[in-house]
């Protein structure tokens, strides 16, 4: 109801509180109502006796309304699922996967402003507070499981995209799934996915954006690590903007995926990428192997020289 309120009062200056209720088919009171509502939610709307009310300005909030207006994709966001507070939006987007006989479409978004239990790689935590961007995107690609890693890297270069257009700022991709400013984390990326043998059942690809949040908010053992949008530019970004621009991209991008077209995607990784070139150490799990990043191949994967010029490659790992 809101949003079609928000509809009617961004189409005009003014329009009156009857002209509203008679549009909606809902009384004068359920309008005021509505009203109250939205300026509770940070909507500053004023109210003139004679003319009716006026939409002055809204927040920056990542409500449906707020960005689908103006988004051009054509199915990634269609579907918005939007909770100011939300355990994860990885979790309640892996529910929602399983449900595609009962109407979720693929690019449907779960997000949150903020998250009480946000999940990070290797079951780590992942710290959510308001101001970030902390959403979920729920896809059924039609490709084989060895794909996931193209997800995650066509993921990252969507992501360092839409933070170029919309601050400026030159980020970087660490392998596989950070992205990095001044050396130091402003987001990162979960992919989780069911498969069976050879089809990819779902797959849920969680980004989280540190935004507009303050360096003093980081818990104490993260801060050095860490960074937000907000601190690099020295003023808030406008989190609806990002998330449109980074779900444009994303669409193309995974739309070139679909069609099994990943090079150019890779090139771009390259220019961006944070790792290939420097002597690194990634932790496989059973084991952790020492070399220099040579290259990404066609597949996703990390090619890694040994020091005794031995040619490893690594699927999934964390550089440590
Ligand atoms: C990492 O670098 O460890 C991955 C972090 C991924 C965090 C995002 S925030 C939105 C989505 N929901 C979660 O619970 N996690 C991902």
């Amino acid at each position: 109801m809101t949003g079609n309120i928000l509809k009617y009062l961004r189409e005009k200056e003014y329009i009156s509180g009857e002209v509203l209720a008679q549009k909606l088919g809902i009384s004068r009171v359920a309008v005021w109502k509505q009203i109250q509502r939205l300026k509770d939610m940070g909507y500053e709307i004023i109210a003139d006796q004679n003319l009716g009310y006026c939409l002055i300005s809204r927040p920056d909030l990542l409500i449906p309304q707020e960005i689908q207006r103006g988004l051009s994709t054509n199915y990634i966001g269609k579907e918005i699922f939007y909770f100011p507070e939300l355990k994860s939006t990885n979790i309640m987007a892996k529910e929602k996967a399983l449900h595609r006989a009962g109407g979720i479409d693929e690019g449907t978004l779960i997000i949150a402003e903020r998250q009480s239990a946000g999940k990070g790689r290797l079951g780590r935590e992942w710290f959510s507070p308001v101001g970030g961007v902390w959403l979920s995107i729920i896809l059924y690609p039609k490709l084989s499981p060895s794909y996931i890693s193209r997800i995650t890297l066509m993921t990252a270069v969507a992501v360092v995209k839409a933070i170029k257009i919309c601050t400026q700022i030159e980020s970087q991709i660490k392998w596989p799934n950070d992205i990095l400013i001044n050396e130091k984390k402003v987001c990162g990326i979960l992919t989780e996915m069911s498969a069976e043998l050879d089809i990819i059942n779902w797959v849920v690809v969680g980004i989280g954006i540190n935004v507009n949040i303050d360096h003093r908010d980081f818990p104490e053992d993260i801060q050095e690590n860490t960074i937000s949008l907000k601190e690099i530019l020295g003023k808030e970004v406008l989190r609806v903007k990002l998330v449109q621009t980074f779900l444009q991209g994303f669409e193309k991008y995974y739309e070139s995926l679909k069609r099994r077209e990943f090079s150019s995607i890779l090139k771009e990784w390259k220019l961006y990428s944070h790792t290939l070139g420097k002597k690194i150490k990634v932790d496989m799990g059973e084991r952790i192997i020492t070399g220099e990043a040579m290259d990404i191949n066609e597949s996703g994967t990390l090619i890694l020289k040994k020091e005794d010029g031995e040619l490893v490659e690594i699927i999934s790992g964390t550089i440590i």
